[in-house]
Parts: structure tokens; sequence; C-alpha cells
């Protein structure tokens, strides 16, 4: 039986991207949705590029209703992956999808993480804290941000001629490497 994900994505969608790449011709995995809480959010483009159905999201539909779980059914949703996704998982959804869903956050879990800890900001703290390493982690969702079972990480050097900027490029080279192959290993295990 294929495995069916919805991705959220509201940044520009480059793990999105990758994991649409990824799957695209396998045989039991598809990126079955994309869902977004910004209209025009580049990663729509991507989506209907590659004739992926496409959501948008305001917090009342998000918040309020439950109307996503019916989406998720007529799309056959098994699986859900946030990657640059920054609203809290209301608990009706972490529920349905306990342990299927995960978040990929651009740091050391439990190091740089929690509410507006996100994009730069997280790698100008490693930067000003001085830490020798950093990386990726890619974690079970729950009720609170960054915060559920740590599923996989992997680690980078910061050097000290390191910028934010360039501490950014190197955790996105892991993310892009990485995200989708742990995605594949979780839909694959039993
Ligand atoms: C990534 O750094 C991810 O760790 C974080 O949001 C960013 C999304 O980047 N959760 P992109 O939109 O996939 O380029």
């Amino acid at each position: 039986m294929k495995k069916h994900i919805a991705i959220f994505a509201s940044g520009t969608g480059s793990n999105a991207k990758k994991i649409i790449d990824y799957f695209k011709h396998h045989n039991n995995i598809s990126v079955s949705l994309i869902v977004s809480n910004k209209a025009d959010a580049p990663v729509l483009d991507i989506a209907r590029e590659n004739g992926i159905p496409t959501l948008v999201i305001d917090r009342e539909y998000f918040y309020q209703t439950t109307s996503i779980l019916k989406k998720f059914n007529e799309y056959l949703i098994d699986f859900v992956v946030l990657a640059g996704f920054l609203w809290l998982v209301p608990a009706y959804l972490v529920k349905s999808f306990e342990r299927r869903m995960i978040n990929i956050h651009p740091a050391l879990l439990p190091k740089y993480g929690g509410k507006g800890m996100y994009g730069m900001k997280v790698h100008q703290a490693v930067r000003d804290s001085g830490e020798k390493e950093t990386g990726i982690t890619i974690h079970l969702v729950n009720e609170q941000y960054d915060d559920g079972d740590v599923v996989f990480q992997a680690k980078c050097n910061v050097e000290p001629e390191d910028t934010p900027q360039t501490i950014a490029k190197k955790v996105q080279q892991l993310e892009h490497r990485h995200f989708p192959e742990v995605i594949e290993k979780l839909l694959q295990s039993p």
C-alpha cells in the first residue's frame, strides 16, 4: 500500500522541494499534499509545478475547526512532515498523527529551540554562544515547540571564522542530505 505524506511549509520550501524530488518516482511513498499558512509561499509554486495538491490555511481553519482531518482523509494522508512551519500544531492534530508527525529544527535540540527560535536567530545564538558544533534535529511533534522525541540528529563543526550565514549554509546542507532519507526510513519501518 502506498504511503501518503502531507508537508507543511511556509518558508522558501527548499526542504519541501528536496523531499518532493526524492519521492517523485518512489514505489510506495508519495508527497500528496502541501499545506501552507501563506498564500504566496514559494513552496506552493513548487507544489503546482509538480502537480501536487495544495491547501492554504488560516488560524481560524486550523485552530477552530478540525476540517484539515477531512482533507487528510480525502488525500489518504498517513504521515505529516513539518518543514519550515512556525505555528504550534493543535492538540486534535497531534493526537490524530501521534508518532506520525515530524519536524526538522536547524540546531541540536534541546539547545536553541522553542518559540521564537527559528531561521537566522538560531544560527546567531549558536555563534554568540561560541559553540564548537551545531547541526539538525528531526523529532516527533507534540503540543510544544521543538519538544517531541528526537528521531535523528546530524552535526557539523562551527569554526572560529564562521558567521551565522555560513553556519546556516552548513546546516541546510545537512537538512537536504538527511531529511528525505529519514522520512523514508520512518515510513518503511514496520
Ligand atoms: C529549515 O531550516 C528547518 O530546519 C526549519 O525551517 C527551515 C525551512 O527552510 N524548521 P526551507 O523553507 O525548507 O528552506
